[in-house]
């Protein structure tokens, strides 16, 4: 038989301390006015529609929705830092949602109590913002879903608190290369399947984990449609990209073994090992030749993309980031 390099663990250690539940205050107030999803008093989504491609209208109205997303994003990283709790980075989030005069996707949507997601460290998705001060070194991705004039606009992004180890730093940046890779080969006539395959590719130059129980969806008047977009290679997502699909791609990348448990709450999920998670998300529309990512904002650009995921010629170029 033939000798198979062995994969080395990385060096990355667990995360110290573990992140724990605290205390999750009432849900937050949305004005009669505001116009809600239809899960919104009930928690059920009910069913999606089972045709992924968008009409051109449906498409603008997701362009207005995915500006906003990326913008209260934009405004809720800028107050990440020590001492903050997520619950004020809920009240945050809802608050800028309803100032755009869209209702925040995750309120109530089966039963989610709060209206952000925050995954702190070894937390890879779904955290729900409770009484915990973000520390030093911590990292939190913010998932940020806004339902406005009739259609979801979704984004995330990982933040630094404070002043972060090395290991998390290449998390970040990687786990954000590793979806611009995955943006680079949307196009129509390409199986799905190319997303996780440049996702894993990328994540495996890396040595860090891919996880495999959370993946991209279909999005539009539904918050998750029909389509499905695995972050990994996945023989059978044979589906191929046509113009007018809209969907989310958010890869969850971990310094370790990628399997995972759920807390008690039936949400929060996180790395059995407890090593740290990262997570980014786009959301976008496929054109005639590529995509047009709907979740741009300036931070991406300055990161060098421009909104059809290109690297964008600058100095210092397209993966230095800072
Ligand atoms: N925004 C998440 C996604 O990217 C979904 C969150 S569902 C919630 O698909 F209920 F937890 F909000
Ligand atoms: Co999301
Ligand atoms: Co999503």
């Amino acid at each position: 038989m033939a000798k198979r390099k062995l994969r080395r663990a990385p060096a990355a250690p667990k995360s110290v301390p573990p992140v724990l539940p605290a205390l999750i205050g009432p849900r937050r107030a949305v004005p009669r006015e505001i116009p809600r999803p239809p899960y919104a008093l009930t928690g059920d989504p009910g069913r999606s529609r089972p045709h992924p491609v968008r009409s051109p209208e449906v498409i603008e109205r997701m362009r207005a929705a995915g500006r906003a997303a990326a913008e209260i994003l934009r405004y809720a990283g800028h107050h990440v830092e020590p001492g903050l709790t997520t619950d004020k980075l809920d009240a945050i989030v809802h608050e800028k949602t309803l100032s755009y005069g869209g209702y925040p996707s995750p309120l109530n949507y089966r039963g989610f109590p709060k209206s952000v997601c925050t995954s702190i460290n070894e937390v890879i998705c779904h955290g729900i913002p409770d009484s915990r001060p973000l520390a030093n070194g911590d990292i939190v991705n913010v998932d940020v879903t806004i339902f406005l004039d009739g259609v979801h606009g979704d984004t995330s992004a990982t933040f630094a608190v404070g002043e972060i180890d090395e290991y998390s730093t290449m998390l970040i940046r990687e786990t954000r290369n590793s979806l611009y890779r995955a943006i680079d080969v949307v196009k129509p006539g390409v199986p799905i399947n190319e997303i996780g395959r440049a996702i894993e590719n990328h994540a495996r130059k890396f040595k860090l984990g891919v996880v495999r129980e959370f993946i991209g969806h279909g999005i539009g008047e539904e918050f998750h449609g029909v389509l499905q977009i695995p972050h990994y290679y996945d023989s059978r997502a044979r589906t191929i990209l046509e113009e007018g699909m809209t969907f989310t791609i958010e890869p969850m990348l971990t310094l370790g073994d990628p399997s995972l448990g759920v807390w008690d709450d039936d949400w929060t999920a996180v790395t059995l090992d407890g090593r740290r998670s990262a997570q980014f998300e786009h959301m976008l529309v496929v054109t005639a030749d590529g995509c047009e990512v709907l979740t741009m904002c300036d931070d991406d650009a300055a990161m060098g993309h421009d909104a059809s995921g290109a690297a964008v010629a600058q100095a210092g170029g397209a993966d230095a980031n800072p």
